[in-house]
């Protein structure tokens, strides 16, 4: 933020600050209240995309934003994706009238790339209507994370500080990584490696992510699996190899 900050109070014309929601890599979430106000101090746009936010987070799944208390006053513009928690493909740009005229007119990949079929959004309008009105879904993602959580770190893992379905189990080592995640594999079990240049060198990890879709057996088969393939990480990496 005080990088943000000192970034900010030296640019002059348009500033535009655009942040995930929901990080995509580390299950994190954005100080959205503290970027309003700086992005208001400032006199900058904010653009959240919230593509691993919204459905899961805030009231009604609703996202990040309702979840921090934000409005369309503090959060100009949001990106949200339709291909994670709401099931299909596609995403949307929610903003100003004169911002969504100008998309239509003049955003390439808009006007260039093939519309949705009508059955993606028949499909995803079937989709908002269950992320509305399931909050037991939504009790049951925050059930198995919260095992998931306690349960991983007492076998020995190391989790990072993330209350999202996005739940890294951090390794360090590339090679580990990837034969954690073949071991896992063998086992039924579909999480994958995340190795740099996606995260920084020397910070590669499982991307485990929940879904509510997930049954509790489901999530027993993990943690038994990661209780065999713990020692996995114990070996030099060229062993791994
Ligand atoms: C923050 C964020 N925005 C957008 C996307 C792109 O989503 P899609 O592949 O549905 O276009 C991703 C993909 O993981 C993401 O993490």
């Amino acid at each position: 933020m005080s990088a943000l900050a000192d970034m900010l109070a030296a640019t002059g014309g348009h500033k535009l600050v655009v942040t995930d929601g929901v990080f995509s890599m580390d299950g994190d979430i954005a100080p959205l209240r503290e970027l309003a106000a700086l992005c208001r101090a400032h006199e900058a746009l904010l653009v959240v995309d919230d593509a691993h936010g919204l459905g899961v987070l805030g009231p009604q799944g609703r996202g990040s934003l309702m979840e921090q208390g934000l409005s369309e006053e503090d959060v100009p513009i949001l990106i949200g994706t339709l291909g994670k928690a709401v099931g299909t493909s596609g995403a949307f740009v929610a903003g100003p009238q004169l911002l969504m005229d100008y998309l239509v007119q003049k955003a390439r990949t808009y006007i260039y790339t093939t519309a949705m079929p009508p059955v993606i959004a028949l499909a995803t309008c079937a989709s908002l209507d269950l992320i509305e009105r399931e909050d037991g879904r939504r009790s049951h993602l925050q059930m198995l994370i919260s095992e998931f959580r306690q349960e991983a770190s007492a076998l020995g893992y190391e989790l990072m500080p993330s209350r999202t379905p996005i739940q890294p189990i951090m390794v360090g080592d590339n090679w580990a990584a990837l034969a954690l995640s073949q071991a896992l594999e063998e086992r039924g079990l579909m999480v994958t490696a995340i190795r740099p240049p996606t995260v920084p060198e020397g910070q590669a990890r499982l991307r485990v992510t929940f879904s509510a879709a997930h049954s509790s057996e489901d999530l027993a088969t993990l943690l038994s699996a990661l209780a065999d393939c713990r020692s996995l990480l114990n070996r030099p990496s060229a062993e791994v190899v």
